[in-house]
C-alpha cells in the first residue's frame, strides 16, 4: 500500500444538485446554483464534488433515470452552465465526478424506444434483457427493488423486460458488446470535457446469471430474492476490467463504484489495488446495520458493537490490499446525526463526534451536502408527504400484500426514507433557508432557522467549523491516510475507540457514543505517556492527553479516562 495516490488523501463532497441551491427562483436547485457556492466548498476545504445525476431524465427516480447521457436535465440548466461551472470549479482546484448510472436508462431513453420497437432485429434489439413470458406470468419470480415484479410486460414487443428498479428503469443488457461500447464511447465524451472521475451507480449489478433462474421467497415476500443472480456476478468483474482497460486506465480519475450487498472479499475484487477496476467502493455493510432482517424497513435503533464489527472488518480486511470509501450519509441514508448520534439536545456534541470517528479512519472520506452542519431528518405524518419513489412504493407493498399495518409501516418509512437527506440544503435563516426564492420542490426542514451554514460561519465552535478542522488535519498528518487501524474496544456498547499507527507514529481515537459520562481503557502501551490533542468536541485546558486529563481529574486509578457525554478526543502519540 506504500503507493501514494492523489485520491486516497483527498475529500469528497457530495452534491444533490435538486436540494442544493437554486439559482433562477423556480423551486429546484441547479448547475449555476452550484457555480455560486463553490468558494463556499472550497473553504470548507473539500477537494472533489460528486454530483448525484445531472443529465437529462424524466426524474421517476430523481435523475438516476437518464434519457439522454450527452444533455443535461433541463431543470438543472444546460450544458454551458455546465461548463462554466466545471471551469470555476477547476480555477479553485477542486475536481467534479459524475455519477454514472448504467446499470439501467430511463424508458425514454432513445435506446430504450428503438429496443421496444426492434422486433426483428437492428441494432437496439438487444440493448435491454428482454425475455417471453411462462405463460401469463413474467420470465421468472424477481421482486423489484422498487416493488412489484422486476419484469415489465410491452405490448410492442410482446416481451418482458427487466427491470431491478422501478418500471421506468429499464436495465441495460451488458452481456451486448455493443451496449459496453456505446457506454465507454459516453465515458470518453464526459472525460473530454475535463471531468475528473466517476461515481458509479448500482455498477455491480451490470453482470446478470443469464440462465434467470426464481429468487427465494423470504418470509411473507410475495416476488422471488434477484440479488443473488444480479449482484457481484463473475461478469460485472469483466466488464469493470475492460472498461478500466479502455477508458480509466488512461486517465487520472477518481473511480467509486456504488455496491450494494458486498462482502469485504467483494470489495478487495472491485478496489484491489492490483485488480484494474475500480478506485475504491461504497460498501452497505455497515448502512445495514440496522435493518430489521434483510429489509431496510425498520425503526429500531443501531447497536454500537455491531457497528464496530462491521467498520473494523472493513478497515482491516481491505488494509494493504485496497482502498476503503468512508461515508456515514448519502442521498439514499437518513441523517447520521439522526440515525447514530442524537439530534436532540447533543445534536451539536453527537455531529462532531460521529464526524471524528469516520474522518480518523483509513479511506476516503465522503461528506454529503448538509451533514457538515449537522442537518437532521424530517418526519412526516402521511406517506402522501413523502416525495421518494422508494418509500412510496414499499408503503404499497408491505402494507398491501406483506401485512404490515400502516401505523408501523410508516414508522419505520420516517426512521429509514431517503427523503430524510433530500429536504433542501439550509443556507441561512431567512425564507426557504436561502434555497430558493421560490417555492421549494421539497419541504425545507423548519429547524433552518437555527440550523444553517451562515449562523455556522460565525461561530468558531460550529460543527462547519470543526469539519473544517478535520479535513485540515487529513491534510496535515499522513498517519491518518496511510496508518493502519486496531480496535480497542470491541466489548463496549458505549465507547468506540481505536489506534492507527504509521511508523514510530501513534493516533489514539476515542468516541463516546452516549449521553452519559463514560469511562474508556486506555491501552497499556500509552499507559503514562503524553500525547497532544489534535482536536476534541470538548475543550481541554491542557492539549497534553495523559497529563492533561490527571489535572482535570479524570483519569481514573486504573489509567482510565472519563469521557463527557458523547466527547471525542484524538490524540498524536
Ligand atoms: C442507487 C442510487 C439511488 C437510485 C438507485 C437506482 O442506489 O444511489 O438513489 O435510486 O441506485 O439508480
Ligand atoms: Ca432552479
Amino acid at each position: 500500500m506504500k503507493e501514494q495516490n492523489w485520491w486516497k488523501e483527498c475529500v469528497v463532497y457530495q452534491i444533490y444538485p435538486r436540494s442544493f441551491c437554486d439559482s433562477n427562483g423556480d423551486g429546484i436547485g441547479d448547475i449555476n446554483g452550484i457555480t455560486t457556492k463553490l468558494d463556499y466548498l472550497k473553504d470548507l476545504g473539500v477537494d472533489v464534488l460528486w454530483l448525484s445525476p445531472v443529465c437529462k431524465s424524466p426524474n421517476d427516480d430523481n435523475g438516476y433515470d437518464i434519457s439522454n447521457y450527452r444533455d443535461i436535465m433541463e431543470e438543472f440548466g444546460t450544458m454551458e452552465d455546465f461548463h462554466r461551472m466545471l471551469e470555476e470549479a477547476h480555477k479553485r482546484g477542486l475536481k467534479i465526478m459524475l455519477d454514472l448510472v448504467v446499470n439501467h436508462t430511463s424508458d425514454e431513453h432513445e435506446w430504450f424506444n428503438q429496443s421496444k420497437r426492434a422486433l426483428d432485429g437492428g441494432k437496439y434489439r438487444d440493448y435491454y434483457i428482454w425475455k417471453k413470458g411462462k405463460g401469463e406470468n413474467p420470465p421468472n419470480n424477481w421482486g423489484s427493488f422498487f416493488g412489484g415484479s422486476a419484469w415489465e410486460y410491452c405490448e410492442e414487443r410482446k416481451e418482458y423486460y427487466l427491470h431491478i428498479f422501478s418500471r421506468k428503469q429499464p436495465d441495460l443488457n451488458w452481456e451486448n458488446p455493443a451496449v459496453r461500447e456505446e457506454i465507454y464511447d459516453m465515458m470518453q465524451w464526459w472525460l473530454n470535457k475535463g471531468i475528473d472521475g466517476f461515481r458509479m451507480d448500482v455498477i455491480n449489478l451490470i453482470g446478470k446469471d443469464q440462465n434467470f433462474p426464481d429468487g427465494i421467497k423470504d418470509g411473507n415476500a410475495p416476488y422471488g430474492d434477484l440479488v443473488p443472480y444480479t449482484h457481484n456476478m463473475p461478469q460485472a468483474h469483466i466488464y469493470l476490467k475492460e472498461m478500466n482497460e479502455k477508458i480509466l486506465s488512461k486517465h487520472d480519475v477518481i473511480t467509486v463504484g456504488e455496491t450494494l450487498n458486498t462482502s469485504v472479499e467483494d470489495g478487495i475484487k472491485y478496489a484491489g489495488f492490483d485488480e484494474n477496476e475500480l478506485n475504491m467502493i461504497f460498501t452497505f455493510e455497515h448502512m445495514n446495520v440496522d435493518n430489521l432482517g434483510n429489509s431496510k424497513w425498520n425503526d429500531q435503533r443501531f447497536e454500537l458493537r455491531k457497528l464496530k464489527e462491521i467498520m473494523t472488518r472493513w478497515q482491516n480486511g481491505m488494509y494493504q490490499k485496497a482502498w476503503n470509501s468512508l461515508y456515514w450519509n448519502n442521498h439514499d441514508q437518513p441523517r447520521v446525526v439522526s440515525r447514530f448520534g442524537n439530534d436532540g439536545p447533543y445534536r451539536e456534541l453527537s455531529a462532531k463526534m460521529l464526524a471524528t470517528c469516520l474522518h480518523m479512519m483509513q479511506g476516503t472520506p465522503y461528506i454529503y451536502q448538509g451533514e457538515e452542519i449537522g442537518m437532521t431528518n424530517l418526519y412526516f405524518d402521511t406517506i402522501e408527504e413523502y416525495e421518494d419513489i422508494e418509500s412510496r412504493t414499499a408503503f404499497e407493498q408491505c402494507t398491501k400484500m406483506e401485512g404490515v399495518d400502516e401505523e408501523t409501516m410508516m414508522r419505520r418509512i420516517r426512521w429509514k426514507s431517503r427523503d430524510n437527506a433530500r429536504t433542501p440544503m439550509q443556507w441561512n435563516s431567512r425564507e426557504n433557508a436561502g434555497f430558493t426564492k421560490g417555492t421549494p420542490w421539497f419541504t425545507v426542514n423548519p429547524n433552518y432557522k437555527s440550523i444553517n451554514v451562515e449562523d455556522q460561519q460565525q461561530n468558531e465552535e460550529s460543527i462547519l467549523n470543526y469539519y473544517k478542522r478535520l479535513i485540515a488535519l487529513r491534510k496535515k498528518y499522513r498517519i491518518i491516510v496511510y496508518g493502519d487501524y486496531r480496535l480497542l474496544d470491541p466489548e463496549s456498547d458505549k465507547t468506540f475507540t481505536y489506534m492507527r499507527t504509521l511508523d514510530q507514529e501513534k493516533l489514539l481515537v476515542a468516541c463516546n457514543f452516549t449521553d452519559a459520562q463514560v469511562r474508556m481503557q486506555i491501552p497499556d502501551e500509552l499507559k503514562g505517556t503524553k500525547g497532544r490533542i489534535l482536536i476534541s468536541n470538548y475543550s481541554h485546558e491542557d492539549k497534553m492527553l495523559i497529563a492533561a486529563y490527571g489535572s482535570e481529574g479524570r483519569t481514573g486509578e486504573d489509567g482510565s479516562i472519563l469521557l463527557h457525554p458523547y466527547e471525542t478526543v484524538v490524540t498524536l502519540f
